[in-house]
Parts: structure tokens; C-alpha cells; sequence
């Protein structure tokens, strides 16, 4: 019993060595660039329907719009202080302009959330007009805080 324990506790500690290793500021890079990987993943289809690249089918404009919604939550977080560096897209200015980065994340965070309910009503003019205001909030924060 004892043993087994000892076992667990000494796995767990060197996996917590592991991902000490890698470095916390690392990990919210990889944490972000997931995200938004997701967050475009399910953008994609959306923009396709909305441009005609792709018949509408509001059960899938529905369920994708929902997806972006949940992860639009989860912007700010991945990006703490000091992980301005490394294999990172994100520009300096997000930590010295922190209040308006925090601004813009929200904006996307409330023109998804209303895409995420429209959708469930199930009217394609209005989904279209929706997403518009969703895209220009991913525009507005990657042109000042992302390069190119
Ligand atoms: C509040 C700011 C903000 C908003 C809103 C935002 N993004 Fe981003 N996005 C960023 C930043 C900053 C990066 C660069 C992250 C990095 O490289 O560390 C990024 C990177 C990306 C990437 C590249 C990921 C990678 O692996 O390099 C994609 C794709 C992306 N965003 C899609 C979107 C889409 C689609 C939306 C809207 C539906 C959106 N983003 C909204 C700030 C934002």
C-alpha cells in the first residue's frame, strides 16, 4: 500500500518536474495558439456559409457559432504577463496597452455570444449580419496585437 503510494506521489512529482521544464510561459503560448487554432477551426465553416462557399445549413452555422461563444471566454487567460516571447505571434503592445486588450477580447466575446443566440433563431440574413460584427472583432485585435 505504502509502496503504491510512494510510487504515485514520485510519478506525479517528476510529471509536474516535466512540465516545470517547459516553462509556464511557453505553455500559454501553446495554450493560445490552440485556442484561436479551435476558435478558427469553427470560424472557418461559418464564413464559408456566409459567403456562399458552402450551402446553409443552420443546425451546423449553429453549432459551430455555439463552440466560438465558449471559447471566446478564454482569450485573456492565455495570456499572462511576461510570455511576450519564444515562438509567439503576439506583439509587446498587449501588456502595455493591457485595459484595451482586455476591451477588444471582451467585444469578441459579446459579438460571439449574441452570433452563438441568433443562430438558434434560424434566420439566415440575420446570421450573416451577426458574423460580420464577429469578424471585424478578430480584425480589430489582430491588427493591432498580433504580426503579421
Ligand atoms: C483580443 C484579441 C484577439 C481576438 C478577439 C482574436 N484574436 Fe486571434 N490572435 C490574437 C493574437 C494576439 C494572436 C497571436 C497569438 C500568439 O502567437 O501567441 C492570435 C492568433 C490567431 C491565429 C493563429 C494561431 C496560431 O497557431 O498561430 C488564428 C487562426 C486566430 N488568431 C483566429 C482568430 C479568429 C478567427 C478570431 C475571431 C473569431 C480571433 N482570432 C480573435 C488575438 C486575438
Amino acid at each position: 500500500m505504502l509502496k503504491s503510494r510512494l510510487l504515485v506521489a514520485a510519478t506525479a512529482l517528476s510529471l509536474s518536474a516535466l512540465v516545470f521544464a517547459h516553462g509556464k510561459q511557453d505553455d500559454a503560448v501553446d495554450y493560445r495558439m490552440g485556442l484561436m487554432t479551435v476558435i478558427g477551426w469553427n470560424f472557418g465553416p461559418l464564413g464559408a456559409m456566409v459567403k456562399g462557399k458552402a450551402p446553409f445549413d443552420a443546425a451546423d452555422f449553429s453549432k459551430h457559432a455555439d463552440r466560438v461563444a465558449f471559447l471566446s471566454d478564454q482569450i485573456v487567460e492565455g495570456f499572462p504577463k511576461g510570455s511576450d516571447k519564444g515562438h509567439t505571434d503576439a506583439k509587446p503592445e498587449i501588456w502595455a496597452n493591457w485595459d484595451d486588450f482586455q476591451a477588444k477580447a471582451k467585444d469578441f466575446n459579446t459579438q460571439a455570444k449574441l452570433l452563438a443566440d441568433v443562430a438558434k433563431a434560424n434566420d439566415e440574413a440575420k446570421d450573416k449580419e451577426q458574423f460580420k460584427k464577429v469578424a471585424e472583432t478578430c480584425k480589430a485585435c489582430h491588427e493591432k496585437y498580433k504580426k503579421d
